[in-house]
């Protein structure tokens, strides 16, 4: 295909340049369009629309790839950890020994709220939802690091990507225990951080709790899995927001909140809510095919079908046989791995579903792993967001990066009323 597309627009003749990627995907450039015909583009839900350019993550959805900085997700999974794969995508190269231990420690040393960060969870009504208590923790973090929030500042910069990834396991934890009515727990600088974070939220009131590598691993894995989908909804909106030259802890805020609904990261706990309805519903996998088939009924497959993937989502395969694994060793029949497996047997072969190449996503199987872990519904979300934290935050320094930065601004096709008189 030619670097340029001609475009014929009633008397207007254009040439516009066609961007290649390096895995030869190519984007129209348009940005020139309305200047030259005083025409815009229309694409709700963004379908068809390249926001940016970006070297983070690579995804084929038709092929079921995913890469972050080139490195398959699969062997990702193998070979690294999550401190080692959140350096990776922040800084384009996986760490070196030394880099990951200064990392390492720089982050668990950092984990401990400010005095007012506990007094505000702790003032939270118990019931409420914890990505509300999570988006409303991470904004609060910047007033009390209000050196940290010059989005043009590099150290600050750094300073507040560090003071987020180390204290949203404490956050996190935090909120789950003053929501089960629990002492809060201090992290320990002697523990990594997903250890950390497993002793925060189930130690005793004198901090005794016993780390089991096989939830470690998991949680590693599920970390990862997670951490990056390119320009997904809620880190569009962390792009968007960033670009308004908005400070990091509020531009991460808003992704929380996106992230929160179920047609994006929600669907991890619509999905185990949905696997429980059919459990109590004599286990009657093709009446829930049969309501998400019909289309009066607005009953959806949670955990099924993807913006991007027509193909099975490879970080649902990954999941699922961390499952397998992990409930093996544990000795755990969990009745609802038993229905999302028939469920999606039932799916796969059904012709709706085949036909929109609808597969299960990374929602489908993630919550198996967090109920084997003892992670309770309401925070799925939550885990989901410490997993995205790093991915926001390297598409957010990508965005500053940028020499081709301007404030994201679409238009609209307005179809209100003409100019009337009142
Ligand atoms: N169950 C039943 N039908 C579905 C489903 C589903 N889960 N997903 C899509 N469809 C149908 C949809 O009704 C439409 O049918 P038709 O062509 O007859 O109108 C067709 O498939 C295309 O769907 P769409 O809504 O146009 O697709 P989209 O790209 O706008 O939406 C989605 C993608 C993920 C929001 C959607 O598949 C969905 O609602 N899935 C359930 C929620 C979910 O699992 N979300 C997590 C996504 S992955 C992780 C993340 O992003 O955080």
């Amino acid at each position: 295909m030619s670097d340029v597309a001609k475009l014929s627009i009633g008397e207007h003749e254009l040439e516009l340049p066609v961007i290649v990627g390096t895995e030869n995907e190519q984007g129209l450039d348009i940005s020139k369009l309305r200047g030259m015909t005083g025409i815009i583009t229309l694409d709700e839900g963004f379908v068809n629309t390249g926001s940016t350019q970006s070297a983070i993550t690579f995804l084929d959805g038709e092929k079921g790839i995913l890469r972050y900085r080139g490195y398959a997700i699969e062997e990702i999974c193998k070979k690294c950890d999550f401190i080692d794969s959140t350096l990776l995508l922040l800084n384009g190269e996986l760490p070196s020994d030394e880099q990951r231990e200064t990392f390492r420690q720089a982050v668990i040393s950092d984990m401990q709220l400010p005095e007012g960060m506990v007094k505000l969870i702790s003032a939270f009504p118990r019931e409420a939802h914890p990505m509300a208590m999570l988006a409303a923790c991470v904004n609060a973090l910047s007033t009390h690091h209000q050196d940290q929030v010059d989005p043009l500042d590099a150290q600050q910069v750094q300073n507040s990507t560090q003071r987020l990834i180390a204290t949203l396991p404490t956050i996190a934890a935090y909120i789950h225990r003053h929501r089960t009515g629990q002492e809060f727990v201090a992290p320990n600088a002697e523990l990594g951080y997903v250890e950390n974070f497993l002793t925060m939220m189930f130690a005793d009131e004198q901090g005794h709790y016993e780390v089991d590598s096989d939830f470690v691993d998991a949680l590693n894995l599920l970390l990862i899995v997670h951490l990056d989908h390119e320009q997904n909804c809620s880190t569009s909106t962390v792009r968007v927001v960033g670009s308004a030259n908005t400070n990091l802890y509020a531009s991460i805020a808003a992704g929380v909140c996106a992230l929160w609904g179920p047609l994006h990261g929600g669907a991890n706990e619509a999905c185990v809510n949905m696997l429980s309805q059919i459990a109590e519903d004599d286990g009657d996998v093709a009446k829930y095919v049969g309501m998400a088939k019909d289309k009066q009924d607005g009953f959806r497959l949670m955990g099924f079908g993807h913006r991007v993937y027509k193909n099975y989502d490879p970080r649902a395969r990954i999941i699922k046989s961390a499952c397998d694994v992990l409930l093996e060793k544990l000795d755990l029949d969990d009745p609802l791995f038993e229905i999302a497996q028939a469920l999606e047997k039932v799916a796969l072969e059904d012709e709706y579903f085949v036909a929109r190449k609808l597969y299960p996503n990374v929602d489908f199987y993630s919550g198996v792993i967090y109920r084997a872990i003892g992670i309770p519904v309401e925070l799925f979300t939550v885990l989901f967001a410490m997993g995205r934290l790093p991915g926001w935050i390297a598409h957010w320094q990508e965005l500053h990066a940028s020499p081709s930065k301007r404030i994201c601004r679409p238009r609209q096709v307005y179809t209100g009323p003409e100019l009337r008189e009142l």
